[in-house]
């Protein structure tokens, strides 16, 4: 049995999230920011054994839960065969997608005990939606959460709010909520990534959303726990929940329990860290990793990777310097 993954603030690290591609069939400016981006060549990506080695290695290592991140994870040849094998270790097992190909997947996905997904949905309007995304696949991805909820999965649906583009549609998403027990939606707060023109004012904070939210709709919140992204909450006598996700102004690093995992097998021991180290090539050679993992996490830093702050003048100079979100897996 190995020792687990503690950090020198005493977090235990027991959640891995695997991106498995840094492809995408959406655009969406505030996560791929460029319609021309270099993807990574198709020998820099874990394989399928090599994902099914380090996952192994990482529940060993006390980790519980694993989330399948991108690009959009479903749109590698072998997105399926992955999740079986994935599936089959004694960790729960989740995804974040766009949902545009779900429909392709349901049975694997119940075959390999998924019971929960994360999807990316930022607007409820047609035309706004090939705005954002740069590709018209709304009606598809709607469908495909009905079809998930008609499934019986529980959907978490993820809207970046973003001030003047989508942030008139937060009740609209509330409101899908009230009736629908599998549905929870959160609101997240945008983040600086490379190249994503992230500035202060196209912010909506905590605090606003929930000012408007309150103009709308009685609502109380919900108890949770430290290493949640989301505070959640509930409309009055409604079924489902929303939560909001306030990396900027509202972190939740003195929880933190997050180890990513990069397509092409970097560890990153924070979403904003750019120290990475490299698990594929030692893992290539025949090495154990454990060590490198275990000296990585000793190296993470209190929270958002040691940068100081979330102001414009971060921003540009730290900020610039991580991996665009697609890359990162989110
Ligand atoms: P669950 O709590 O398992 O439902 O998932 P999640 O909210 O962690 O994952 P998801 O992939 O749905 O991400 C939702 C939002 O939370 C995205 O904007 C992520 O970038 C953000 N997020 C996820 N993990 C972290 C983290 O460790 N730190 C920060 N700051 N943001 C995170
Ligand atoms: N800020 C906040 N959330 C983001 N996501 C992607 N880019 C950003 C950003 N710049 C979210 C997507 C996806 C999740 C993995 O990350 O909505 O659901
Ligand atoms: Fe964890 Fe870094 Fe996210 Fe904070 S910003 S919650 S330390 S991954």
């Amino acid at each position: 049995m190995s020792l687990p993954i503690v950090d020198t603030f005493g977090r235990k690290h027991t959640y891995l999230r695997i991106s498995l591609t840094d492809k995408c069939n959406l655009r969406c400016t505030y996560c791929m920011p460029q319609e021309d981006m270099q993807f990574m060549p198709s020998r820099w990506l874990m394989q399928a054994d090599e994902i099914k080695m380090l996952a192994g290695i990482f529940v060993e290592m006390g980790v519980d839960k694993i989330r399948l991140t991108g690009g959009e994870p479903l749109i590698r040849k072998d997105a399926g065969h992955i999740i079986s094998d994935l599936g089959k270790l004694p960790a729960s097992l989740t995804l974040t997608t766009n949902a545009v190909l779900i429909d392709q997947f349901i049975n694997n996905l119940k075959d390999a005990g998924v019971s929960s997904l994360n999807v990316s949905l930022d607007t409820l309007k047609e035309e706004r939606f090939a705005g954002i995304t740069k590709r018209s696949h709304f009606t598809k991805t709607l469908d495909n959460i009905r079809l998930l909820l008609a499934e019986g999965f529980v959907v978490k649906i993820n809207m970046v709010v973003m001030r003047g583009i989508n942030d008139d549609e937060v009740s609209d998403f509330v409101r899908l909520t009230v009736d629908e027990p599998n549905l929870h939606v959160r609101f997240i707060e945008f983040m600086p990534f490379n190249g994503n023109q992230w500035d202060m004012s196209k912010i909506v904070s905590y605090a606003d959303l929930l000012s408007g939210i309150s103009t709308d709709f009685d609502f109380q919140k919900l108890p949770g726990e430290l290493q949640d992204t989301a505070h959640r909450f509930q409309v009055n006598g409604g079924a489902g929940t929303f939560g909001i996700i306030g990396t900027v102004t509202h972190p939740f690093c003195s929880g933190c329990n997050r180890i990513r995992l990069t397509a092409d097998g970097k560890l990153k021991n924070c979403l904003f860290d750019t120290t990475e180290i490299d698990l594929l090539t030692p893992l290539r050679a025949g090495k154990d990793v454990r060590t490198l993992i275990y000296l990585h996490f000793h190296k993470k830093h209190f929270a958002h990777g040691g940068h100081a702050g979330f102001t414009e003048k971060h921003a540009k100079s730290d900020y610039e310097q991580n991996r665009t979100m697609i890359a990162i897996g989110g």
